[in-house]
């Protein structure tokens, strides 16, 4: 006879079962150990090779200055989490940041706010549609859209808490430092070739501004928006500050945390899904990894909590994109299987 005593304890025990089959130890899932240092040098070296004779595509030309960059110009990094850098050809060229700043501004209204203030005052969609549309504008309730898309990056600036556009424009350059582990500075000729013809993005903050989706006056988050994109960086400064996202938000020299690690996911998150503009879907279903270009002809993409990978190249596809640095970058994760969804089988 099984007495009620007999069947708590009988319950207890196959309790004790199902606990102790689920604290069980997992089969390893995490991802596969680092390749060998040979394998970034080998890789970068590799994709070097394959895409420096490579002429597709041309200089942005909307900003007149970026046309006198030298087209030839290529560059190719690996930076590790701590901060191991693996190089071929012109990776410390300074040319101007362009978009690859918009996420870095992004992560400080997470930082200063949170990742749910940036969601709810730009927007999180990607639009299928260019860097600079109008009608993505419109279509989208939200109006600014993304922080990546020149709307939501404007917007973005507007949101960063700052007293005067002295301290806004401070505030911005600041991160962007702190993400690159230098003192970056705004190269100035480019500054006045853009500014001087931002009709195109004059239109947006004062639309954004008139839906109440600018949080600033609307010629002063241009202008810092502006200055913002004519940051000069290297190569290798978009690998460092690739690098940060991948090390939880620490720049792997300086130490400094930069951004709070619980929000560097929802930004990979961003990256991977408007990081590439209209070419989003064809960059994730094959390179697998957040991004984020810029008419400059930089790139950078991160593999989370391991690497970054960086690239620099003028001439751009349709879409505003460096034609050799998204080709060497996606040669490199396929060559190192890193794609966030899983290795391609051999
Ligand atoms: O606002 C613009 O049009 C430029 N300062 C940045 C655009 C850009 O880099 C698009 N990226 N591929």
């Amino acid at each position: 006879m099984i007495t009620n005593k007999r069947v708590s304890i009988l319950t207890a025990l196959a309790a004790a079962t199902v606990l102790s089959v689920a604290a069980a130890p997992a089969i390893a899932r995490g991802p596969a150990p680092d390749p060998a240092v040979k394998d970034f040098q080998r890789v970068v070296d590799a994709a070097y090779a394959k895409y420096k004779d490579l002429k597709d595509g041309k200089n942005a030309d909307y900003i007149p200055i970026l046309t006198e960059t030298p087209s030839d110009l290529f560059g190719v990094v690996i930076v590790t989490k701590d901060g191991k850098v693996y190089s071929a050809g012109d990776v410390d060229y300074v040319f101007s940041i362009q978009s690859v700043s918009k996420p870095f501004t992004a992560a400080l209204v997470m930082t200063q706010q949170s990742p749910a203030v940036l969601k709810e005052k730009i927007g999180v969609e990607p639009t299928g549609l260019p860097f600079n549309s109008k009608l993505a504008l419109d279509i989208y309730k939200a109006h600014s859209v993304n922080p990546l898309v020149n709307a939501g990056a404007i917007a973005a600036v507007s949101l960063v808490q700052a007293s005067s556009e002295a301290d806004r424009w401070s505030k911005v350059s600041q991160n962007l430092s702190d993400f690159a582990g230098r003192p970056l500075t705004v190269l100035e000729k480019v500054y006045d070739s853009e500014y001087s013809t931002a009709w195109g993005n004059r239109g947006i903050a004062n639309l954004l501004y008139n839906w109440g989706r600018l949080y600033s006056d609307p010629e002063e988050a241009l202008r810092v928006y502006t200055r913002e994109c004519s940051v000069g960086v290297s190569a290798r400064d978009l690998g460092l500050m690739g690098a940060t996202l991948a090390n939880g938000g620490v720049n792997p020299v300086t130490k400094k945390q930069v951004m709070h690690a619980r929000d560097v996911p929802e930004l990979l998150a961003v990256m991977a899904t408007a990081g590439f503009y209209d070419e989003s879907g064809d960059w994730m279903y094959t390179a697998g990894l957040p991004a984020k270009t810029g008419v400059g002809g930089g790139i950078v993409a991160v593999v989370p909590g391991r690497f970054a990978i960086a690239a620099f190249s003028p001439r751009l596809n349709e879409a505003g994109n460096s034609v050799r640095s998204l080709n060497a970058i996606r040669d490199i994760a396929g060559e190192l299987g890193v794609g966030v969804f899983g290795a391609n089988p051999e």
